[in-house]
């Protein structure tokens, strides 16, 4: 049996990376995986939110799953917090998992950066829930992109730790599937930092509900060097910036870096870069025509998601019990 359990915060928007080293990954793999796509609103908690903000961004994320051509019926698409066994199950496998192992985790180390000592104690446990959110469905393969490759090491030892422990089989050890050229898409200000929701430039990612003016703009002030473009991918990837816009084209189009290559060899960045937007804007924009469509019926996607999170909890609640009955939490009533 072959299960996908993958997720998207809902804080801020969407961007280019989410979407290339992630949902259009989900997208072709629906057809032949059992999927479930979840919003981790509760792992949103781990920043500042506004309620309303948070409120909107949850389906706005929603929205875009199914934009971007998630569908909500052959997969089951919902928000964390609607099924309580995602907390429960953290709680569990938290009081399973060494502080040590958190210690490694970079991605707290940079979020954290220098107030560790003030950084929330969900931003530190933040790894463990992601655990729990595919343990608890006992997913086998966890489609995501390279930064949270990390993540999904500790989620594989903490389900290999709890097996030999009490002695069974009941977690998989989920298997990370980072898919396709653009598996981290670096910010189009500096070749060498990941595109990410949190930079302060708006000039640094592209929004998946950008409109094609603002697309075209910010990929004519994308930072380049004053070289023509490449020949050959080795020497390509000495130069982040270029090897950036040519990886986002690669993997917009549907081609190899390789192949993108050869096509631009020696070409100038004002010509590559207008062959750049054509593309983006070309993938992007019925995506977001679509996400407006749906973001104009909040009630169709609370719906949509209450029925999601009713398919969800039916098999949470399924799991946790089989993990409580494994530690010997009583369930009252329950005949064990
Ligand atoms: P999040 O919300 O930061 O990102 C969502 C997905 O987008 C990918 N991604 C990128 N891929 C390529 N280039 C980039 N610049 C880039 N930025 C983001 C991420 O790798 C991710 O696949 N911890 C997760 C959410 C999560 C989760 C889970 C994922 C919670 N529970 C269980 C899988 C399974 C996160 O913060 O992703």
């Amino acid at each position: 049996m072959n299960r996908i359990f993958s997720g998207m915060q809902p804080t801020r928007q969407l961007h280019l990376g989410n979407y290339l080293g992630a949902l259009r990954n989900w997208v072709a793999l629906q057809d032949r995986y059992e999927c479930i796509f979840c919003v981790v609103d509760l792992h949103a908690l781990t920043q500042n939110q506004e309620p309303e903000v948070l409120r909107n961004n949850i389906r706005e994320v929603a929205a875009a799953y199914m934009a971007a051509g998630i569908d909500p019926e052959r997969n089951i698409l919902f928000n964390q917090s609607y099924v309580p066994q995602h907390s429960e199950l953290s709680w569990i496998l938290s009081c399973h998992t060494p502080i040590g192992w958190l210690n490694r985790m970079t991605q707290f180390k940079e979020k954290a950066g220098k107030q560790r000592e003030m950084a929330n104690l969900g931003l530190y446990a933040y790894p463990v829930l992601m655990a729990a959110d595919i343990l608890l469905y006992k997913a086998t393969h966890v489609p995501v992109g390279e930064d949270q490759k990390q993540h999904l090491e500790l989620a594989r030892d903490i389900a290999g730790a709890f097996n030999r422990h009490y002695g069974v089989d009941l977690f998989p050890l989920p298997e990370p599937q980072i898919l396709g050229e653009a598996t981290r898409v670096m910010s189009l200000r500096d070749g060498t930092k990941k595109m990410s929701k949190s930079d302060e430039s708006e000039y640094s990612r592209i929004n998946m509900t950008d409109d094609a003016d603002t697309i075209a703009q910010k990929i004519r002030k994308a930072k380049t060097d004053p070289e023509p473009l490449p020949g050959t991918v080795e020497d390509l990837e000495k130069r982040p910036e270029a090897d950036n816009l040519v990886t986002i084209y690669a993997a917009l189009s549907g081609e190899s870096r390789a192949a993108t290559v050869e096509r631009f060899a020696g070409a100038r960045f004002s010509d590559f870069k207008s062959s750049l937007v054509d593309v983006a804007v070309e993938t992007l924009a019925p995506i977001t025509a679509r996400m407006n469509a749906l973001m104009a019926d909040k009630g169709e996607i609370d719906r949509l998601l209450r029925a999601g999170g009713e398919r969800a909890a039916a098999m949470a609640e399924t799991h946790l019990a089989e993990v409580k009955d494994v530690i010997g939490l009583l369930r009252p009533g329950a005949g064990s």
